[in-house]
């Protein structure tokens, strides 16, 4: 019995003669199941699990779109497929948009094409559904790693995924929760983060979570160009309508028709264009440049800004009316460094990602390491995180961990945040100010002397010392080399 048994295919078709026809084509490879009319079918969905519809549009008692509307709503797993005679394509764009459908197929069809489509439909159907299910044993799979001594611990929170975006935080929890809720309306959406800090993962996961998902998703940057051809990537222009434009252009507005439009950026745009984005938020119609008329274009707007446009409403340099327009939902994506709970899981998602880039086995990150990250203030936020890890992976060996030795030199020097606790409780201890000191200094040399794996004319050149100087302070403070811990593999030398 092949795979393929196992899978359902509902024909809707009022023609009985043209229903045992399309049965007989597909019944050697699939279980076939007939309705001649939308109420039937409604009733057959209720009882079976099907797979597949073919919905022919000469059933009558309800239309192919509706029916199709409705069974991506009930039914969202079943693939839908349309049978239609009309050959208007203007009529099957409209359905294929409104019904989301997988394929329209004009009839009369060749069995050999009906076959085909099916055949791909429903194999493209079981890839994204392993897709899923991969995907959530990822999210579900444990966090633990080993530390250098081969010990687990559970540094890691649990991990969640929204579409792409990666964290653990409960303030990133907070976000994506809203940005949920905003997918399910078609409002514009404002989402607000320093650079790097996943504003447009965030725009592609509204989109990928909103009804609008199998239409494009279209991304300007407004911070780069200058206001003409800003207004004729958006709205398009007409050819001839400024120096320059060679031929018509269709415009991002109107290319993206059904789906989303993301302005990132938005804070950067001229009063000018401030107005021309109120008029099309206000009317949903563009005006190309050049052109007499205006077009309809159903696009969702989501925008991006690195700088808090309330600020700039304050100071006058963005428009307090097209400011409430934008933020029907408003999304503020904290910095990483406030939010470091997400340091590891990004740092382990990351390493994944290059490793496999890289087809490159990474046995993990020490400790060390992640302690290193979570001091660091991350500036480029995820982004300079995912360019430190993607270079830590490059410089580790096969079955490596990503250790102390791979980070770059900004973060290798970062102080970590329990040294920096430890730091103020010798500072708090009691004792004169002479202790104090002493107390500091001998913390700071033993650093160090760890840092550096006890080369002492390192550690004398980085503190600025003698190496007799250094051997005095060592023989002082008393410190003693201990096994390093921070290697996972033998250093030469
Ligand atoms: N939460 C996250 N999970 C996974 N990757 C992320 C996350 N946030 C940001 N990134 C990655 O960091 C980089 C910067 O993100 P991006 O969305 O371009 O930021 P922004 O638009 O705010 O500058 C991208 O490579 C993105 O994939
Ligand atoms: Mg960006």
């Amino acid at each position: 019995m092949s795979r393929r048994d196992e899978e359902t295919i509902l024909i809707v078709e009022s023609d009985s003669a043209v229903r045992k026809t399309l049965a007989g084509y597909l019944k050697n490879d699939y279980r076939v199941l007939g309705a001649s009319t939308g109420q039937e079918a409604w009733t057959t969905l209720a009882k079976e699990k099907v797979d597949l519809i073919l919905f022919d549009e000469t059933v009558t008692d309800v239309q192919g779109v509706e029916f199709f509307r409705n069974a991506r709503v009930r039914y969202p797993d079943i693939v839908r497929i349309l049978l239609t005679a009309s050959r208007e394509q203007a009529q099957v764009m409209n359905i294929i948009r409104q019904a989301a459908v997988y394929h329209v197929i004009p009839t009369p069809c060749p069995s050999w094409h009906l076959r085909l489509l099916i055949d791909r439909a429903l194999e493209s159907r079981e890839l994204s559904r392993r897709h899923r299910m991969l995907s959530r044993d990822l999210k579900l799979s444990d966090g633990a790693f080993h530390n250098q001594t081969g010990a687990l611990t559970k540094l890691i929170r649990d991990s969640y995924e929204f579409d792409q975006l990666v964290f653990a935080s409960d303030t990133m929890l907070e976000v994506c929760n809203l940005a949920r809720k905003s997918a399910a309306t078609d409002l514009p959406v404002l989402i607000e983060g320093e650079t790097g800090t996943g504003k447009e993962l965030m725009a592609r996961a509204v989109h990928g979570f909103s009804e609008r998902h199998e239409f494009p998703f279209l991304a300007q940057n407004c911070g780069a160009l200058p206001d003409e051809l800003l207004q004729s990537e958006l709205f398009g222009h007409k050819r001839g309508a400024f120096t320059g434009a060679i031929s018509d252009r269709l415009g991002l507005f109107v290319a993206a028709d059904g789906g989303t439009v993301f302005l990132d950026e938005v804070s950067e745009v001229s009063p000018s264009f401030q107005v021309s984005l109120l008029r099309f938020l206000q009317e949903g119609e563009v005006k190309p440049l050049g052109a007499e008329r205006t077009k309809r274009a159903n696009v969702r707007i989501i925008a991006a800004s690195n700088r808090p446009i309330k600020d700039l409403v304050a100071q006058g340099s963005f428009r307090k009316d097209l400011y409430y327009r934008l933020r029907g939902f408003e999304l503020t994506i904290p910095p990483l460094r406030n939010r470091i709970d997400d340091i590891p899981v990004l740092a382990e998602h990351f390493s994944r990602k290059y490793a496999e880039r890289l087809n490159r086995r990474i046995a993990g990150i020490t400790v060390q390491v992640m302690r290193q990250l979570q001091a660091y203030p991350f500036h480029g936020n995820v982004r300079e995180l995912e360019t430190e890890i993607r270079r830590m992976v490059a410089l580790a060996g096969d079955g490596e961990f990503l250790s102390t030795e791979h980070l770059s030199d900004d973060l290798a020097n970062v102080l970590p945040l329990d040294l920096r606790r430890k730091e103020l409780n010798l500072i708090h201890a009691g004792g004169t100010l002479k202790q104090k000191v002493e107390r500091l200094e001998a913390q700071v040399v033993s650093e160090m002397l760890v840092r550096y794996r006890w080369n002492q004319s390192k550690v004398a050149k980085e503190l600025g010392l003698s190496r007799v100087g250094l051997a005095n302070k060592i023989r002082r403070y008393k410190l003693a080399a201990a096994p390093d811990a921070t290697l996972s593999r033998t250093q030469p030398g």
